[in-house]
């Protein structure tokens, strides 16, 4: 089962006690993030952790550790459970008390948890493409928190599931912010278009390595909204997350994207993406 963090604890899993009144478990009271693990090393781990740092001062939580001692101890955890190819999940409520919207006392200590798993690359979904569907964006207004409270998000990606569909991509009156795990863009005559990073989504660490390697590599990238029938009719469309990379969606709802196939500027920007995972590998 390996080894899971509890606080600033490395134990095995088996041995792990979360409280029945841990606000995380009642409320859904905490934030959290998921981190790729590539032959053993956590990647944009600093990237991660600042929008860790960052969720938790949003909803007035403070992280009981410095950056530094986190990082140092989550590398420990993903050495210790020795993970190849896989992710790092890892959580921060607002601790256990009594049950009570109301935050707890300052005597009542955040609770950290963290965990590992094996996890392949998506090598043929990222090959053949994934379909999607399209739902009404439900959720509340500051998704640009990485917050634990994920019940829109589970339905929506229910929906796709029972749809056979990879995601669901989610828009607010006729406007595309993102997938239920992921963000969302389109590609029209050679130009990428993403939802600009406002409360509406959450600014995925994927996303801004895209916005990086596209400014590196003089492809077009604009972060204005876009409309579900210019997602309908785009060239192309993908999806990016930390455990989907740069996931090219072939068909939404009954209508085929493209030919049908992942589309040129996907492929490139695929080729980019494991070319920087191969290149911050090399500079650990
Ligand atoms: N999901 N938008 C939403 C709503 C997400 O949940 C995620 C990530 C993303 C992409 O963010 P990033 O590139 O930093 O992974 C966008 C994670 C992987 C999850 O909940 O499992």
């Amino acid at each position: 089962m390996g080894k899971v963090i509890i606080n600033d604890q490395i134990t095995e899993r088996s041995e792990a006690v979360i409280d029945i009144e841990d606000r995380g478990y009642q409320f859904g009271d905490g934030v959290y993030e998921v981190i790729r693990i590539y032959d053993g090393s956590l990647f944009t781990a600093e990237e991660h952790l600042n929008r860790f740092y960052q969720s938790a001062e949003k909803i007035k939580m403070i992280v009981p550790f410095d950056k530094k001692q986190l990082r140092a101890l989550v590398e420990q955890l993903v050495k210790e459970n020795q993970v190849k190819d896989g992710s790092l999940y890892m959580q921060l409520t607002r601790g256990a008390s009594p049950r009570n919207h109301v935050f707890p006392g300052e005597e009542i200590q955040p609770v950290l948890t963290a965990y590992t798993k094996e996890v392949p690359r998506p090598e043929e979904a990222m090959a053949n493409g994934v379909k999607a569907i399209v739902v009404d964006d439900i959720r509340w207004l500051r998704c640009d928190i990485k917050s634990l409270n994920l019940l829109p998000n589970i339905l929506a990606k229910q929906e796709a599931s029972e749809q056979g569909c990879f995601e669901a991509i989610q828009h607010r009156n006729g406007l595309v912010t993102e997938g239920s795990s992921s963000n969302a863009y389109i590609i029209k005559d050679g130009k990428i278009q993403t939802h600009p990073a406002t409360n509406l989504i959450l600014n995925g660490i994927t996303r801004q390595v895209i916005a990086k390697l596209c400014a590196e590599n003089d492809i077009p990238f604009s972060e204005e909204p876009f409309h579900i029938d210019d997602l309908f009719n785009a060239d192309e469309v993908f999806i990016s997350s930390t455990t989907s990379e740069v996931m090219p969606v072939i068909q939404i709802d009954e209508q085929v994207i493209g030919d049908g196939k992942p589309g040129r500027i996907t492929s490139q920007l695929q080729s980019l993406f494991v070319a920087k995972i191969e290149s911050d590998k090399h500079n650990k």
